[in-house]
C-alpha cells in the first residue's frame, strides 16, 4: 500500500496495488487527527481480506465516547481529561456524561440520581438464585449470570417508548449491579443482606451495603467515599478494550442490553484484562512470602520461555505510563494516610516499579505500570476482599459498556460483527465410515 495519500472528490484516499489491481480506499480522519483506511470494500474489489490477529491495528467502529493516546498517555471521556473528572466529578455524574454525551445540568443529575435510587432494590427471588450458588464460586461468574438473569426478572415494560424503556434498563443496571455485588459478598459470608438506603450517595451506599452489620455499624468516611468515586471514574471507559469489544460484538446480534453486558463481564474476568487487579495482589503477596525479593519475578517476566508476566505492567495501547495509574497511586497514598495504615505490599510495588522502569527489558518493550498495578492496594485498604476486585472493575466499567452498546445500537449504519478468517485446515476430504478408519 502506498502512503501517497491524494484526494478523490476532495477526500483523502490511499492507493493499494494488490493482485494486479490498483484501487483507491477512502481515508477516515478522527476529530483528534487519527487516521484509518476504510477497507470495507476491499474484498468486493479485490477478493483479499485484511489480517490483523488481536485487532491491534483495526478500527472496529467510529466512536465519540472516549479518546486515548497511548504514546502520550492521554485519556478523555467525551473530550474531558480523566484527571479533571477524577478531581472534580463523581462516578454518577461521569456515568451520565459517558452515557448521554454531555455533563448533566443540576436538574438532569438530580433526575438521574432519583432513578438510580428508585431502581436500587433487587427482586427478592434473585436472592434465592444467589443463595443456591456454590459458596466458593468466583463473584465474576455469579455477577455475569445474575446480570444475564435480569432480563427474566425484569421483562419488557409495556407502554414505554424505546427511549424511555432504555433509560429504565440503563438505570436498573447501574443501580442493581452495585446492589447485587454487595449482596453476593454478604451471602458469601453467610451474613444478612444490607439494603440500599435512599439517603446515601451511590458510592456511600455501596460501602454501607458491603460493610454494615447489625452488630457493627459501618462508619462512612468522606475521603474513602471520594476514593471509591475516583476508583470507579478511572475505570469508567477505555474505548475498544476486550470487554467493551465483547459488549459491542454480542450487542451487534441485537441481544438485549443485559445479555450484552453479561458478555462484557465474562471477558473482563480474564487475568490479562480486568482480572489483573486480583493477579497483581496475588503476585505481590507471593513476593512478600519470598521475603520481598522480587528479582526472581522480574527474571521470570523477562524469560521468553516462561509464560509468566509481571502483572499490572504493560498495555496494548499505552506505551508510556498509564494516566490512570498515576492517579491511582495518589489515591493509594491518600487512603492509606487516612486510615493511618501502612501496607507492605505498597512498599514492594513501589520498589518493583522503580527497578522495572530502569530495566532494559521493560524499557525496550515500553512496559509501564497500568491501572491495575496500584488499584488492588486501594481496594484492600477499603476492605474489599481480593476475589471481589474484578467485580469492582466491572461496576466501574459499566457506564462505558452501556455508552458503547448504546452508540452501536443508535448507529443507523450498524452491522452484525462477523470477522473473516484465513483458513489453514485440510483441503476438501471425504467422510470415512468408522470401520474403514485406520
Ligand atoms: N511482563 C513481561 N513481559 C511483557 C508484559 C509483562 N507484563 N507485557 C507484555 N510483555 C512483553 C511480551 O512478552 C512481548 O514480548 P516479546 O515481544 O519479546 O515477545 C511484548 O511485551 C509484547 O507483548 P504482547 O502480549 O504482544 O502485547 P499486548 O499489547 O498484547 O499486551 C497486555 C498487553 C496487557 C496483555 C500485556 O502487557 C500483559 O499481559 N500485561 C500483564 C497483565 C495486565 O497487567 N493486564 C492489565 C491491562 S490494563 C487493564 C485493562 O485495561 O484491562
Amino acid at each position: 500500500m502506498k502512503d501517497d495519500t491524494k484526494t478523490m472528490e476532495g477526500r483523502e484516499t490511499a492507493t493499494l496495488i494488490v493482485g494486479g489491481k490498483t484501487i483507491e480506499l477512502p481515508v477516515i480522519t478522527g476529530s483528534e487527527g487519527e487516521k484509518g483506511i476504510d477497507i470495507s470494500s476491499l474484498r468486493n474489489k479485490t477478493g483479499y481480506i485484511t489480517f490483523d490477529p488481536g485487532f491491534a491495528n483495526t478500527g472496529a467502529c467510529r466512536s465519540a465516547i472516549t479518546f486515548m493516546d497511548g504514546e502520550q498517555g492521554i485519556l478523555r471521556y467525551r473530550g474531558i481529561p480523566v484527571e479533571e473528572l477524577a478531581e472534580k466529578s463523581t462516578f454518577v455524574e461521569t456515568s451520565y456524561l459517558l452515557i448521554n454525551g454531555h455533563l448533566p445540568s443540576s436538574q438532569e443529575l438530580n433526575g438521574f440520581s432519583v432513578l438510580l435510587n428508585d431502581h436500587s432494590l433487587v427482586h427478592e427471588d434473585m436472592r434465592t438464585f444467589f443463595s443456591n450458588y456454590p459458596r466458593e464460586a468466583h463473584p465474576m461468574g455469579i455477577l455475569s449470570s445474575m446480570v444475564n438473569a435480569l432480563r427474566s426478572f425484569y421483562p419488557r415494560l409495556e407502554g414505554l417508548s424505546r427511549v424511555e424503556e432504555l433509560n429504565v434498563q440503563v438505570t436498573r443496571l447501574l443501580s442493581k449491579m452495585r446492589t447485587m455485588a454487595a449482596m453476593s459478598y454478604k451471602i458469601s459470608l453467610g451474613h444478612m443482606v444490607v439494603y440500599p438506603r435512599q439517603d446515601l450517595s451511590y458510592c456511600a451506599n455501596f460501602l454501607n451495603m458491603m460493610f454494615n452489620t447489625p452488630v457493627k455499624p459501618y462508619a462512612l468516611d468522606d475521603d474513602l467515599i471520594r476514593a471509591l468515586n475516583v476508583f470507579w471514574i478511572l475505570h469508567a471507559d477505555h474505548e475498544q478494550n476486550c470487554s467493551t469489544s465483547a459488549v459491542r460484538l454480542v450487542g451487534s446480534a441485537r441481544v438485549n442490553l443485559y445479555a450484552a453486558i453479561s458478555a462484557g463481564i465474562t471477558a473482563l474476568w480474564g487475568p490479562l484484562h480486568g482480572g489483573a487487579n486480583q493477579a497483581v495482589i496475588e503476585m505481590l503477596e507471593k513476593i512478600q512470602i519470598n521475603g520481598g525479593d522480587f528479582e526472581p519475578f522480574i527474571a521470570r517476566a523477562k524469560d521468553r520461555n516462561d509464560p509468566f508476566r509481571l502483572m499490572g505492567f504493560g498495555h496494548r495501547v499505552y506505551k508510556t505510563y498509564d494516566p490512570r495509574a498515576l492517579i491511582m497511586k495518589k489515591v493509594c497514598d491518600i487512603v492509606l494516610a487516612k486510615l493511618n495504615r501502612k501496607d507492605p505490599l505498597l512498599d514492594i510495588a513501589m520498589r518493583l516499579e522503580e527497578v522495572a522502569l530502569k530495566d532494559p527489558y521493560f524499557v525496550d518493550h515500553n512496559l509501564y505500570p497500568n491501572v491495575d498495578f496500584y488499584s488492588g492496594i486501594v481496594l484492600r485498604a477499603l476492605g474489599i476482599p481480593t476475589n471481589m476486585f474484578t467485580v469492582m472493575f466491572a461496576i466501574g466499567r459499566l457506564p462505558g459498556w452501556i455508552a458503547q452498546w448504546k452508540e452501536d445500537h443508535d448507529d443507523p449504519n450498524w452491522k452484525l460483527v462477523r470477522p473473516r478468517q484465513i483458513y489453514t485446515g485440510p483441503e476438501q476430504t471425504h467422510y470415512v465410515p468408522i470401520e474403514k478408519r485406520g
